[in-house]
């Protein structure tokens, strides 16, 4: 390992809330883009910093199993339950099925419903927050954002879907120890628990949300076990809450830190789609993913062993030099940018499309009525070894001033 890195630990929570992690990352790439970590707090891993290397790990199921845990520190006994059976730690056959039962709601006009609910949501919201006094951008909007899109994808209401996603933080908390073990599962446990009543209940009333699809699936080949749709509803909770939190502060930090990027995005609003892509390649919501190799493999000339874990860090590789120009940069007219945000291979995101909505319908109530985005106080980062973003984020929001009577479309 090169000096740099001696002494630096990898699955400390802390070591991500200082503002050494790029400098840290940018070191690792060009000295040593993987290389063995021999012990953490959560055993031996390969560790992965650059985009090539990634994507070769996150191509190949075959020889990089997610069956095994796609992060850190995942309780070993759930994720051995999990096996085979939910998305996100399923491969080949098995993913392949569970994927296409997964599909089908987000190819359906629902999305297109949940899109435009979201944007009466925020045209609402960012209204009464956009007075040029000073707002906690994490609390009004990224922590209920998300809350709002999944509420619309289970059919739940807004209280008992903010409930939801506090217990799902609980279940995913990184501290370490025998209580807050006990603490994780019991959340866990709560989770589930809600689920269950969430499809004993539209078994008998279906609706047009994604529990409701799943339970009524009418081709038996995509039909999927009852225990399975609950381990589907825990992986839409744990894929979508948090790493879409991140984007949304992340949208709101790339502004106004790049002025002049958001002065040229109100001029030409045909740079939307490039700037969601930017925003989530910038913001880098997931910190790491992680694979086990199922045989010897070769990796950047590293002998990664049948059974090794290999960690990817994502806002690594999606600042490598290699591959995307002037990378600490925030380009809205940057293209092509093959960031790794939402993942690559069979496990690409499924709620892709849900996310970059979040992100887009953002954007444009910002757009519609924000003039400027002016940081108050210095952002505080998410102390997290699986989150890349922020616990605090204050802005102004300066309002676009229309002369009386004109009307925004
Ligand atoms: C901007 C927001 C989002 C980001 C950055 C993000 C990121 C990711 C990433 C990196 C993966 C790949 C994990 C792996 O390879 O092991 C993934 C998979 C997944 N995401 Fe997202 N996600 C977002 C939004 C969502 C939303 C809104 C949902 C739910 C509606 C969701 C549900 C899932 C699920 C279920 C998987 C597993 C897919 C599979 O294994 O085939 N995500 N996401």
């Amino acid at each position: 390992m090169t000096p740099e890195l001696t002494g630096v630990d990898l699955t400390d929570p802390a070591t991500y809330r200082g503002t050494g992690r790029l400098a840290l990352w940018r070191t690792a790439r060009r000295r040593c883009p993987i290389v063995r970590i021999s012990s953490s707090r959560h055993g031996p891993f390969w560790s992965v910093t650059t985009h090539d290397l990634a994507r070769q790990v996150l191509e190949d199921p075959v020889r990089f199993t997610s069956t095994r845990g796609m992060r850190l520190g995942t309780d070993e006994a759930a994720v051995t339950a999990a096996a085979g059976r939910m998305l996100v730690v399923a491969d080949g056959a098995d993913h392949a099925r569970l994927r296409a039962a997964h599909a089908a709601w987000f190819r359906s006009d629902e999305v297109t419903a949940m899109r435009d609910a979201l944007r009466q949501r925020l045209e609402a919201e960012v209204e009464t927050l956009a007075t040029g006094e000073p707002v906690e951008i994490v609390q009004r909007l990224a922590d209920t954002v998300p809350v709002w899109a999944m509420g619309r994808m289970l059919g739940t209401s807004e209280a008992d879907t903010t409930r939801l996603a506090e217990f799902v933080r609980a279940a995913f908390a990184e501290e370490t120890g025998q209580g807050r073990r006990s603490a994780r599962r019991a959340a866990s446990a709560h989770v589930f628990g809600y689920f269950a009543n969430l499809l004993e209940s539209r078994r008998e009333d279906p609706r047009g949300d994604v529990v409701s699809a799943l339970a009524h699936e009418p081709d038996p080949d995509r039909r999927l076990a009852d225990d399975e749709i609950l381990l589907s509803c825990d992986g839409l909770v744990n894929g979508g809450l948090g790493t879409s939190r991140h984007a949304v502060s992340g949208v709101l930090l790339a502004f106004a830190r790049h002025p002049d990027q958001w002065l040229r995005l109100r001029q030409d609003h045909s740079l939307i789609p490039s700037a969601v892509e930017e925003v989530l390649r910038w913001a880098s919501p997931p910190m790491h993913i992680m694979r086990t190799a199922t045989s010897d493999v070769l990796l950047g000339g590293a002998r990664v062993q049948a059974g090794d874990r290999v960690v990817l860090w994502i806002p690594s590789c999606n600042r490598d030099e290699s591959v995307f120009a002037e990378p600490d940069a925030f380009r809205i007219d940057r293209r092509p940018n093959r960031h790794l945000s939402l993942g690559a291979g069979p496990h690409y995101c499924v709620g892709a499309s849900v996310g970059r909505i979040e992100v887009r319908v953002l954007l444009q109530v910002l757009l519609d009525k924000v003039d400027r985005i002016e940081l108050r106080g210095e952002p505080v980062r998410t102390a997290s070894t699986f989150l890349h973003g922020l616990d605090r984020l204050e802005v102004a929001l300066l309002p676009i001033h229309r002369p009386d009577g004109e009307v925004t479309v």
